[in-house]
C-alpha cells in the first residue's frame, strides 16, 4: 500500500496532502516548500489586485516547478454606502484610539474591491493547474473557462448541502472543512443557520454523500488526524494552523507564542474583523466589537476598515487589534520550516496507517 490514490493521481502529487491557503500568513516560499515535499502548496491570492496576484503567482514558479494551487474568494462585491461606512468606522476609531492605538483611518472614497472574475485571466495565462475557491461558489461562465483550460477546482463546504451544491454544478474536489478550522468560514448557502458541524461528523457524512474525491480541514494537525481523517473516508487533507508557526509564515511573533500557548477553548468565532464568521484566538477588539451589535456590512467593507488597525497593532506587536485566526487544534502547531512540518506529517501519518 501507498499513498496514491484518485486525488493524488488527479492532482499530480505524492501526498494528499494540501496546505490550506491562509491569506496574511501563507508566503510563496511555504506553498513552494510544500509543494517541493510532494504535497499541493496553495496560494491565496482573494482580494487582491490582478497584478498582486500575478507577482505572487509568479514568485512561487520561481520558487517550484511543481503543481501548487491558487486559492479565490468567490464573493460578490458589495455595494460601499460611504455615509454608513464612516459611521462605522469612526465607532471603530473610538474603541481603537480608548485603548491608544493610533492609526490613519481608510479614506472610504479610495475602497477597491477586486472581483475572483478579474484574476482569471492571470491564473490561466500562468498556467496554473489547480484553483480552490472559497466564500461562495465560482460562476458557471468561470467554471468553464477553468476547465477549458485544464485547470482542477477544489471548493469549500461547511454542510453536506453545500457539498453537494458543488458536486451538482462541476466541481472536482471539495474541501470539507469542519467547525474547527481556523480562519473564515467558507460557507456560501445561507438559508439555514451558520453550519457549526465538526470534522469527525462532517467528513463520513460529505463523503458518503457525494462522488468526487474530499479533503478534510478543520483539526488536521499531525499524523494522528490524517489518519483519522483518512479513515473517515476523505482521500486527502488541506491543512492550516499547523503552518501558522513555520518559518515561513508572515504571522508576527505575538500571534506565533499566542497560538503556541493557546487552549483548546480560547479560540472562538467571530464576525468582528471582516463581518464573516471567522475562528480566531479571542482578544480586546473582539470582545469590543461583539459589545457594539454591529449591523454588520457585507464583506470585505469591515475587513477594508479594520486593515489600517492591524497593520498598526502588527507593527508595535500588540496581539490585541489584529487577527489571531487559530483554529481549535493551533497549540499542536510547531516552530519548523514548513518542509520539516511537511516531512513530519508523512512520516507521522505512514508510521500509523503503515503506508511503507
Ligand atoms: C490564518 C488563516 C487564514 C486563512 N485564510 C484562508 C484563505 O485565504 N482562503 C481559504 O480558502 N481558507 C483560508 N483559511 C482556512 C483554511 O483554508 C483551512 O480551512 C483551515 O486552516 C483548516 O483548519 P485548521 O486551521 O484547523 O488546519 C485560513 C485559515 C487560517 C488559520
Amino acid at each position: 500500500m501507498n499513498w496514491t490514490n484518485d486525488l493524488t493521481q488527479l492532482l499530480k502529487i505524492k501526498y494528499p496532502i494540501i496546505q490550506a491557503p491562509m491569506l496574511g500568513v501563507t508566503t510563496p516560499e511555504m506553498v513552494a516548500a510544500v509543494s517541493n515535499e510532494g504535497g499541493l502548496g496553495s496560494l491565496p491570492v482573494g482580494l487582491q489586485s490582478p497584478e498582486k496576484a500575478l507577482e505572487l503567482i509568479r514568485k512561487t514558479k520561481s520558487l517550484t516547478a511543481k503543481p501548487f494551487a491558487v486559492n479565490l474568494f468567490a464573493h460578490d462585491l458589495p455595494e460601499i454606502d460611504p455615509a454608513a461606512i464612516s459611521e462605522l468606522q469612526d465607532r471603530l476609531l473610538v474603541i481603537a484610539r480608548e485603548h491608544g492605538l493610533d492609526y490613519n483611518p481608510v479614506e472610504i472614497e479610495k475602497i477597491r474591491h477586486y472581483s475572483y472574475r478579474e484574476q482569471i485571466e492571470i491564473i490561466i495565462a500562468e498556467h496554473v493547474p489547480v484553483v480552490s475557491f472559497t466564500f461562495g461558489v465560482i460562476d458557471q461562465e468561470s467554471i468553464r473557462r477553468f476547465h477549458e483550460a485544464g485547470i482542477l477546482l477544489i471548493g469549500t463546504a461547511t454542510s453536506v448541502r453545500e457539498a453537494q451544491h458543488l458536486e451538482s454544478i462541476g466541481i472536482d474536489v471539495i474541501t470539507a472543512q469542519g467547525i474547527e478550522a481556523g480562519g473564515h468560514r467558507g460557507t456560501f448557502l445561507f438559508d439555514e443557520p451558520l453550519p457549526q458541524v465538526g470534522s469527525m461528523s462532517l467528513i463520513p457524512q460529505v463523503t458518503d454523500q457525494v462522488k468526487v474525491p474530499v479533503l478534510a480541514a478543520g483539526g488536521i494537525m499531525d499524523g494522528r488526524s490524517i489518519k483519522a481523517a483518512m479513515i473517515l473516508g476523505a482521500l486527502g487533507v488541506q491543512v492550516g494552523s499547523a503552518f501558522l508557526r513555520s518559518d515561513e509564515s508572515l504571522g508576527i511573533d505575538v500571534y506565533k507564542d499566542a497560538v503556541a500557548d493557546s487552549a483548546d477553548t480560547e479560540t472562538v468565532l467571530t464576525r468582528a474583523f471582516s463581518g464573516r464568521w471567522a475562528r480566531g484566538i479571542r482578544n480586546t477588539f473582539h470582545d469590543e466589537v461583539e459589545k457594539l451589535n454591529l449591523d454588520y456590512p457585507a464583506y470585505p467593507l469591515l475587513n477594508d476598515l479594520t486593515v489600517p488597525m492591524r497593520t498598526a497593532s502588527q507593527k508595535s506587536q500588540n496581539k490585541e487589534f489584529t487577527t489571531l485566526w487559530a483554529g481549535q487544534s493551533a497549540r499542536l502547531a510547531k516552530s519548523k520550516s514548513s518542509a520539516e512540518i511537511f516531512r513530519d506529517l508523512v512520516i507521522e501519518t505512514e508510521e500509523l496507517l503503515k503506508l511503507k
